[in-house]
């Protein structure tokens, strides 16, 4: 794999020699790229005796038959940054491009991994918070930084993380890069409307974020993915988009799109109950509501689902979350629930954060801490693929015994 190391002004840029070390160990090409502050700390010769290609001089270098500001982004299949100062954030985040290492982040189209240092007031200051809510939401990974000693004697938050952990992160997330090519990734998102009459609705307050991080985590794995949504946010780029209103629009798009796909991903907060009988014109007055169950969609998926298939249903619960994502998890016959207690601060309805607790059918429980929706998205989707992995053998007999049997 072609990685570019970028690596910023600040003290931890003597860490960064070890991710490069480690990194060729691990059998990739580093390029190093270099900013003029982090020449001050590191000096270029120890980065190109360690790296596979030498130090880039900067912006208007010739590289490769090309131009180094493009060919280094075109070709990198990961770029990583560590450490990446409060400067470098701030220059990503608005798209400058004014050095090697900006331009080549604005070129690039493989996954970018920030790993933050610098002291704390900076690190706790909204601008760089607002910076890094921004690139996360582009899809950038995040290795947040640890409390520890800093520069000049100072101690706090903001320390780089250590480089195993930044080199472990980066080729975890490399490895998720292409394999959920050639599935077809089926999510439901957002909270269903339910008719009481043209005007006035039952719904919910689920946003549709989780669900769309989800749509867009496959897509870039390499699924074909078909998002029904009942979201007014815009859906990411490059999935097929469904848009739908009501539980039983849900149901008949789910119902049209569900048999053929490797999985599916119910995130949707679909409405539970409905007026039985909602009325054409405005009610006047207060009506008396009569309400009945919608059909469960996820249970039905799973009663008519066929091998191989990957079901995950999610949970939001208040109180005993575990225990009732547990049994829900039973109920419904899935592979997976991802449960969150939605009571907790910025975890579930509306928030770009979550906090969830993956339960799997054979027993298997994930913990994944506080975090953007869309990394929560992705140690999701890590556990589909295990799913798929594990039960693709019955899913390619089942699909071939099919085709015998059309064929017949
Ligand atoms: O039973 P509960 O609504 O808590 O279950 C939540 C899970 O079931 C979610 O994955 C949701 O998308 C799905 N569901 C469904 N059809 C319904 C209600 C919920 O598929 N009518």
């Amino acid at each position: 794999m072609r990685i570019v190391l970028g690596v910023s002004g600040g003290i931890a840029a003597y860490k960064a020699v070890e991710v490069c070390r480690r990194l060729v160990d691990a059998g990739h090409q580093v390029t190093p790229v270099l900013t003029d502050a982090a020449r001050r700390f590191v000096g270029e010769a120890t980065f190109s005796a360690l790296a596979s290609d030498p130090v880039p001089e900067g912006l208007w270098q010739r590289w490769e038959g090309g131009i180094a500001h493009t060919r280094l982004g075109q070709r990198a299949d990961l770029v990583v940054i560590a450490p990446a100062t409060a400067d470098v954030l701030a220059r990503y985040a608005a798209g400058m491009a004014d050095d090697l290492l900006s331009a080549t982040l604005l070129v690039t189209r493989a996954p970018v991994v920030v790993c933050p240092a610098m002291h704390t007031e900076m690190w706790e200051h909204p601008a760089v918070a607002e910076n890094l809510a921004t690139l996360r939401r582009r899809g950038v990974h995040v290795v947040p930084p640890e409390s520890g000693k800093l520069a000049g004697g100072d101690e706090g938050a903001g320390r780089m993380a250590e480089p195993a952990t930044i080199v472990a992160t980066a080729l975890a997330l490399s490895a998720r890069r292409h394999d959920l090519a050639g599935t077809h990734v089926v999510v439901s998102a957002g909270g269903t409307r339910e008719a009481i009459d043209p005007v006035r609705v039952i719904t919910n307050r689920s946003s549709g974020k989780q669900g769309h991080a989800i749509a867009e985590a496959a897509a870039a794995r390499g699924a074909r993915v078909t998002l029904v949504t009942s979201s007014a946010l815009e859906p990411p780029a490059g999935v097929e988009v469904v848009h739908v209103e009501s539980a039983a629009d849900m149901h008949a798009a789910i119902a049209a799109a569900a048999p053929g796909a490797d999985v599916v991903v119910m995130a949707a907060a679909v409405a539970d109950f409905r007026p039985k009988a909602p009325v054409a014109q405005k009610l006047h007055g207060l009506p008396e509501l009569v309400l009945e169950p919608t059909p469960d969609i996820l249970a039905g998926l799973a009663e008519a689902r066929r091998p191989g298939q990957v079901l995950v249903g999610f949970a939001a619960e208040t109180q005993d979350v575990v225990d009732r994502a547990r049994r829900k998890l039973e109920r419904k016959g899935v592979d997976l629930v991802v449960v969150n207690d939605v009571s907790a601060p910025g975890v579930g309805f509306d928030h770009d954060t979550n906090e969830v607790t993956i339960l799997g059918a054979d027993g298997s429980v994930v913990v994944v801490p506080l975090t953007s929706k869309r990394q929560v998205a992705d140690v999701i989707l890590d556990q589909v693929v295990a799913r798929l992995r594990s039960g693709a053998t019955d899913a390619r007999d089942a699909r071939d015994s099919k085709r015998d049997t059309k064929e017949d």
